[in-house]
């Protein structure tokens, strides 16, 4: 993998992973689309030997996504962003245990109770924005914290340096989702994570064409345990899929510089409307971690999540009477996105979970693309309009 560690985050967006193609010069890496590999001879192979294992445009992503996280060795993709957390919980055994945030995206919630606790994993979920609360949870079989930062959909944040420290001293892993900050925002490396987790399916990939998801670490001896869960489960993307992504990790500092402003003047405009209950958005001073997000993160992200003062039924129609913002789970590609996480992306977690950690049934959250602020601002402010 090239070290492209001295150059500035655009050139390794723009250049990490990918190579001139040897035979013609193709500046872009091709989508090898092979599922096997000729051999000069048996149990010899030239690179790759079959695609579950390995493929030239899945190395040039993995090199990408690892040159952008700042590590030296190649990341390792999967086929969804749960593929990929499945493989992190994978290097466990029945009877570990897992500090895990209380706000967590809905599929990851399922994953770890209703699949993996039937496996003998056990969990207990804390309020990260507050690192006292995961000191408490850590106990002898505590084998991994994981956490997202910002959170999905209530944009927690995690302090990154404080848990890893706690990590550290414990002799625990430290995962870190990344996905909603990306490396742009955030790195997790330089605050003591162990793994950063992604679904590129959002912002990496960037235009809503693709899923896929990414495992990366700076400790050769997890990779070679991550690829052998890749190799041995199976759940690889095909090389389209790590075309489009890469494709899409070449402008990700373009697009999420847009992103950030666009949501920080979302979440502005939001603050100040009348009919407005509260905004979530790391930006704001209003928000109860701002200076943690100030210290760890370089912009506040594309995601803003708020309520309305009306009833729950205002909040589902101010959904379909937006024009821009499409209604649609999902988030990180260039359109604007609006959902209900109770309705859609966090139906899976239990009512009773979702009213304790605060997430209520009227929560809107935004994906702000990367359109025209003023049109976005117009767009919701129309809606309201119609629904007051
Ligand atoms: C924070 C976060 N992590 C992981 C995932 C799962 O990724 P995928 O949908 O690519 O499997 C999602 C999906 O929305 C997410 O928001």
């Amino acid at each position: 993998m090239k070290d492209l560690s001295a150059y500035d985050f655009s050139t390794q967006a723009v250049h990490g992973g990918t190579e001139p193609e040897p035979i013609t010069g193709a500046i872009m890496t091709p989508v090898f689309q092979t599922s096997t590999y000729v051999q000069p001879e048996p149990a010899v192979a030239k690179v790759h030997e079959y695609s579950r294992t390995g493929n030239p445009t899945r190395d040039a992503l993995q090199g990408a996504l690892a040159t952008l996280e700042g590590s030296q060795i190649p990341a390792v993709c999967f086929a969804s962003g749960m593929a990929a957390i499945d493989s992190v919980l994978r290097l466990l055994s029945s009877g570990d245990h897992v500090v895990a945030g209380d706000d967590l995206y809905g599929g990851t919630y399922r994953l770890f109770t209703k699949i993996l606790q039937r496996f003998g994993l056990e969990f207990t979920f804390v309020d990260m924005s507050n690192p006292i609360n995961v000191e408490k949870a850590i106990q002898d079989n505590t084998k991994l914290i994981w956490a997202e930062t910002p959170t999905n959909p209530l944009l927690k944040i995690a302090d990154l340096g404080a848990i890893s420290a706690l990590a550290k001293s414990a002799g625990v892993w430290l995962a870190v989702d990344n996905t909603f900050a990306t490396p742009y925002v955030q790195r997790p490396f330089e605050h003591g994570a162990d793994f950063v987790i992604h679904s590129t399916t959002k912002y990496c990939g960037g235009h809503s064409d693709v899923v896929g998801g990414a495992v990366i670490v700076q400790d050769q001896e997890l990779s070679d345990r991550l690829c052998f869960v890749q190799n041995s489960v199976g759940a690889v993307p095909g090389p389209w899929d790590c075309f489009l992504t890469l494709r899409g990790l070449k402008t990700l500092h373009l697009r999420m510089e847009r992103h950030c402003h666009n949501a920080a003047g979302i979440a502005a405009f939001l603050e100040e409307h009348e009919q407005v209950e509260r905004v979530l958005y790391p930006g704001l001073e209003s928000h109860t971690n701002h200076e943690v997000a100030k210290r760890q993160m370089l912009a506040f992200g594309g995601m803003v999540s708020f309520e309305l003062k009306g009833s729950l039924e205002q909040a589902r129609q101010l959904c379909m009477e937006t024009k821009v913002f499409a209604l649609a789970e999902s988030l990180g590609g260039v359109e604007s996105l609006i959902e209900q996480p109770a309705t859609m992306t966090h139906a899976s977690v239990d009512p009773e979970v979702r009213r304790s950690i605060g997430l209520a049934d009227g929560l809107l959250r935004l994906s702000v693309g990367v359109e025209s602020l003023k049109d976005l601002q117009g767009d919701l402010e129309q809606a309201m309009a119609k629904v007051k």
